[in-house]
């Protein structure tokens, strides 16, 4: 009696181990193959298809939150029909594709990166602080209340844009790297040269871009300006801006010559040099120590001009730094 009964056990539990390795298998094979689809063989990221998503009430709010990236306008600019709190670009005009396209400002790895540490602000940031830092600073407009249906909705589309990356991960073309640095200063003489031969066709002889017919938004975003990002934005910055223009600039224009790494470094000056609103945040950079070596504002830990934190060169400062 007792022989067969630890007979039925070792059976049972030989039985359970078989079955729990086949569930283990079957899991991470199905895991693998839904991971193959959003990250490729060259390690790119490639952005859900929003076609795939039902009807459901989650479904719609991610449909709305993608509308007002890629339209933020027609919802949100001057003559907004919900809020009239920005100023008439969208965000869809730097993160191109509603965010979803490589090397253009893509929202890959907010969902796997928030809430984050940032040194701008000094704190951990949820998604909703970090959407409202661009409308305040690239969108030079207000902030949106957290439990709006248009805060949530941005953040729920954030969020399923995101959702294949795991934590930690950086495919290529996510995220924003930098150009080779010059060993000279940007030159913005030159880089006027370059807009009028490459950029003002679209975006204007003083930089206002184009405006749409019903002028509610634009068909050319404006570059400088009073309609334009201001100097608190990210791509005041010229690295930030050396690297989107590199990546993306002259738009869909199928036989343009790409611009060399030193004309964009120009262009980025010369955009940088123009007019634009002046609004700055008390709470940036607690830590002077942090301020990225081209932000274009003291006062500094080290003793290099606002001029060269501007414009470069930058491996001199660099080299300060790692020294100290
Ligand atoms: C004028 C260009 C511009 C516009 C318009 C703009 N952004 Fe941004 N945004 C940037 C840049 C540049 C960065 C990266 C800044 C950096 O690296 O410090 C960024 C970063 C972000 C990030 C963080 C991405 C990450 O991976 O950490 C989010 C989220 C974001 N933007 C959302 C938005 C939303 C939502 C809008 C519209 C309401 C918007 N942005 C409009 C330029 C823009
Ligand atoms: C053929 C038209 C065209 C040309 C040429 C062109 N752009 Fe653009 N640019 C666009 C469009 C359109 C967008 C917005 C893309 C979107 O919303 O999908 C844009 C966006 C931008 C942005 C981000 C949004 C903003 O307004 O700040 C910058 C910066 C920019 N372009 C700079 C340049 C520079 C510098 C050049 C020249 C090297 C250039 N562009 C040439 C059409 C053009």
């Amino acid at each position: 009696m007792k022989g067969r009964r630890s007979n039925y056990l070792i059976t049972g539990l030989l039985l359970a181990l078989i079955t729990g390795s086949v569930i283990v298998y079957t899991l991470t094979h199905l895991n693998k193959k839904e991971e193959k689809q959003t990250i490729n063989q060259s390690n790119q990221w490639q952005a859900p298809n929003i076609e795939t998503l039902d009807n459901s009430e989650t479904a719609n709010l991610i449909r709305y939150g993608r509308t007002l990236i890629s339209n933020t306008a027609a919802y949100l600019g001057p003559k907004g029909k919900i809020a009239q709190v920005s100023n008439g670009m969208n965000c869809q005009n730097c993160h191109l594709n509603a965010g979803t396209k490589l090397f253009a400002g893509n929202f890959a790895l907010v969902a796997s990166s928030y809430p984050k540490y940032r040194s701008r602000s000094g704190k951990t940031e949820s998604i909703e602080f970090r959407i409202n830092e661009c409308m305040e600073r690239s969108l030079n407009g207000k902030k949106l209340d957290s439990s709006s249906r248009e805060m949530q909705a941005m953040v729920a589309y954030l969020k399923w844009v995101g959702k294949d990356i795991k934590k930690g991960t950086h495919p290529n073309g996510t995220g924003m790297d930098e150009l080779p640095l010059l060993n000279r200063a940007a030159n913005a003489a030159n880089g006027q040269i370059i807009y009028t031969g490459k950029c003002k066709i679209c975006h204007g002889a003083n930089g206002e871009g184009v405006p749409s017919p019903d002028s509610v938004g634009y068909n050319y975003p404006p570059v400088w300006g009073e309609n334009s990002y201001n100097v608190s934005a990210g791509l005041y910055r010229i690295t930030r801006l050396a690297y989107f223009v590199k990546h993306n600039m002259p738009y869909k224009i199928a036989d343009a010559t790409p611009l060399t790494d030193e004309e964009v470094w120009d262009v980025a000056a010369y955009v940088n040099s123009m007019k634009r609103p002046q609004k700055f945040f008390t709470y940036d950079w607690p830590d002077i120590k942090t301020k990225p070596v081209d932000y274009p504002f003291g006062p500094y830990a080290d003793s290099f001009t606002e001029t060269q934190h501007k414009f470069g060169p930058f491996t001199e400062i660099k080299k300060a730094r790692e020294k100290r």
